[in-house]
């Protein structure tokens, strides 16, 4: 079974997904308000019978409904709002993510955890620490979808599908994100030949305010993009299809990093994490990704001790 707790935009949208794709028999929706998880279960019982697809979705306001659950998808948590950054929604957050860390802990103890709570690499270590999960099997997602940002304003501008793209985003999922246009590749050859110095800052600058590009046009933050990216990991992890993806997952050496999660490529399989790829960065490159791993390091010291037990 897999388990969705959160019931709004981001978690009916990646339930939805991983319906169509038949990843399981049972999808669960946890959500703390009544009604709102039954009630989307409910309709999206009606898409599967329409569709054909025999998944059975179930809504629940109770925790303990996720026993048996392999995969937990946390979408719990407050979005931003327009002109807010993630992470001022640190300490709301971290509350939030810290129950229900404890509550995957007792109830799914062997799950594969994919979070997206906001700011999403302090919260995954939040949730590392509240489960006491190893590291491999609690994974921050956001990587993808920066990801898929990038590759769709790549693509945009050489006129070729964003799937050939192969990008590379790193660090922070925040104001110190790092897309690396310079080993992103089309096909073996790199973005680097292929647009100006001008066009590869502008493609920086549209992934990085993506998210807040789409909050200020429509007055919440994104789902689809977020929907999608979730419901191509929980595959990799459903499938054991031992895919890559950009995902925060808390370093242990690699990159000369211990005990801080940040965006890095990763094999994804059936026990969460399979490996950590490790890019070479140049000077320059590797000197912003340690400046994302500090802001994520700062975030996470702002976080009440108590959250992280
Ligand atoms: C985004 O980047 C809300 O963090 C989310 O769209």
């Amino acid at each position: 079974m897999i388990t969705v707790i959160g019931s709004g935009r981001v978690g009916t949208a990646a339930a939805v997904m991983m319906g169509l794709f038949k990843l399981d028999k049972r999808i669960l929706l946890i959500d703390v308000v009544k009604g709102l998880p039954q009630g989307e279960a409910l309709d999206m019982n009606h898409m599967s019978s329409i569709l054909g697809l025999d998944v059975e979705f179930e809504g629940s306001n109770e925790y303990r409904d996720m026993a048996g659950s392999d995969l937990v998808i946390v979408t719990a948590g407050l979005p931003r709002k327009p002109g807010m950054t993630r992470e001022q929604l640190v300490e709301a957050n971290a509350k939030i993510v810290h129950e229900i860390g404890r509550e995957i802990r007792k109830h799914a103890p062997d799950a594969v955890v994919i979070l997206t709570t906001n700011p999403l690499d302090a919260m995954t270590y939040v949730m590392w620490k509240s489960t006491g999960f190893q590291r491999e099997r609690v994974v921050g997602f956001s990587g993808v979808l920066d990801a898929g940002r990038l590759a769709y304003y790549i693509a945009k501008r050489l006129s070729v599908s964003p799937a050939s793209i192969i990008p590379i985003v790193l660090g922070q999922h925040g104001e110190s994100m790092f897309p690396v246009p310079h080993k992103s590749y089309l096909h073996g050859v790199s973005i680097s030949k292929l647009l100006s110095e001008e066009q590869i800052g502008e493609v920086v600058e549209e992934t990085i305010k993506a998210g807040a590009r789409i909050t200020e046009l429509r007055g919440f933050s994104s789902n689809w993009g977020p929907g999608a990216g979730l419901a191509i990991m929980a595959e990799a992890v459903k499938r054991d299809s031992r895919r890559s993806y950009i995902a925060s997952v808390v370093l242990n050496g690699e990159y000369g990093v211990v005990d801080v999660p940040i965006e890095v490529p990763v094999i994804l399989g059936r026990s969460g994490v399979v490996k950590v790829l490790e890019i070479d960065l140049s000077p320059e490159e590797r000197e912003k990704f340690m400046q994302s791993v500090e802001a994520v390091r700062k975030l996470i010291s702002s976080v009440p001790p108590s959250y992280l037990t």
